[in-house]
């Protein structure tokens, strides 16, 4: 992902897929209506994510969470370049605080080589979420109480295995993983390895297939799996039938634009995967003067997927 989602007010930073500067704690203390399921109410925004549980689930819970325009817009070419970039015009802090509350519950990240690209640019801060700022660093003290690691591991899904990872990246500070097919190129997995990352095989290609990836952190102990990265790992994961729970919020803007990446990107899923709604909420309070919906979808069992 292209850094963090949010774009705030002091320094820039990466949480893997956008680039934003920190919020700050204003802006998290007005509430949430919840519009499904039950009644309308009220609720707090801090806490609302924390309530799923994800790392208690019964079986591996993969999930995903993006942040879309109306237009369908995650992420635009940025002016005078060709990267990719989430917008700033959605970016938010209170979708942020939900992106890291979903992070919270995590035993891995999946990301993708963006992560170490972003890196190895500077353009990304030196590490993934949990944040350790404030108004997200009572997450780091949730985890601890809940029994998590302080961090999440890490998993990069790679075919080409161009990471170019930086030498300030402390590969020891929480488990990192970078998992690719067996017909990865053994010279960079073996570079790989010296520079002290585990390598994980997860298909039979270059290409890293769905169940084989989920099954390969959970042999490792990670039940609950955050993907963090974009399009094209949520299309295997679901072309799968992997993914477990779509979080997915509408920022109440249209972008427009001719270069764009959306949610899904792959070839057409036939039949399509189906979800349904679990829960849904409507801020009122951000992008200010537009609001946005935060969607909670669960996947559908998809007949025959590989
Ligand atoms: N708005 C949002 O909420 C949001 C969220 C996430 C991302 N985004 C945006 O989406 C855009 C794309 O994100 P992204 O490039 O990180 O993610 P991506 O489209 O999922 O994939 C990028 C890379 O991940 C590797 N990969 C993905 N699936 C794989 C598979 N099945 N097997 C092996 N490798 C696989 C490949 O790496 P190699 O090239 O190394 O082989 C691929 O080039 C960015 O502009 C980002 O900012 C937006």
């Amino acid at each position: 992902m292209d850094g963090a989602r949010f774009r705030g007010t002091a320094h820039v930073r990466i949480v893997n897929r956008i680039t934003f500067r920190h919020p700050g704690a204003e802006g998290m203390d007005e509430p949430l209506t919840r519009l499904y399921p039950g009644p309308p109410a009220e609720v707090a925004l801090r806490g609302v994510y924390l309530a799923h549980a994800l790392h208690r689930a019964d079986a591996p819970m993969v999930y995903s969470n993006f942040i879309a325009s109306l237009d369908g817009r995650i992420a635009l070419v940025e002016p005078g370049s060709a990267r990719h970039r989430v917008p700033a015009a959605t970016v938010n802090p209170r979708d942020w605080r939900l992106f890291q509350e979903l992070a919270a519950q995590a035993h891995v990240l999946i990301t993708s080589a963006r992560y170490f690209r972003d890196l190895a640019e500077g353009r990304a801060q030196d590490d993934l979420p949990v944040s350790a700022q404030e108004p997200y660093a009572d997450l780091l003290e949730w985890r601890l109480a809940q029994g998590l690691a302080p961090q999440p591991a890490v998993a990069v899904v790679s075919a080409s295995l161009d990471l170019p990872i930086p030498d300030s990246v402390d590969l020891q500070r929480r488990a990192f993983y970078v998992v690719t097919g067996e017909g990865a190129d053994p010279g960079r997995v073996a570079s790989l390895e010296r520079r002290g990352l585990r390598v994980l095989f997860a298909g039979n290609g270059r290409r890293v297939e769905g169940r084989r990836l989920v099954a390969a952190l959970v042999e490792r102990g990670y039940c609950s799996q955050y993907a963090v990265a974009g399009p094209k790992l949520l299309h295997t994961l679901v072309a799968s039938g992997v993914l477990r729970r779509l979080y997915l919020t509408h920022a109440h803007r249209l972008l427009g634009g001719t270069g764009y990446d959306t949610v899904l990107e792959g070839p057409a899923l036939d039949p399509p995967a189906d979800l349904r709604l679990a829960a849904l909420h409507y801020d009122a309070h951000a992008p200010r003067g537009a609001g946005q919906l935060f969607g909670v979808y669960e996947c559908c069992a998809r007949e025959g997927a590989a």
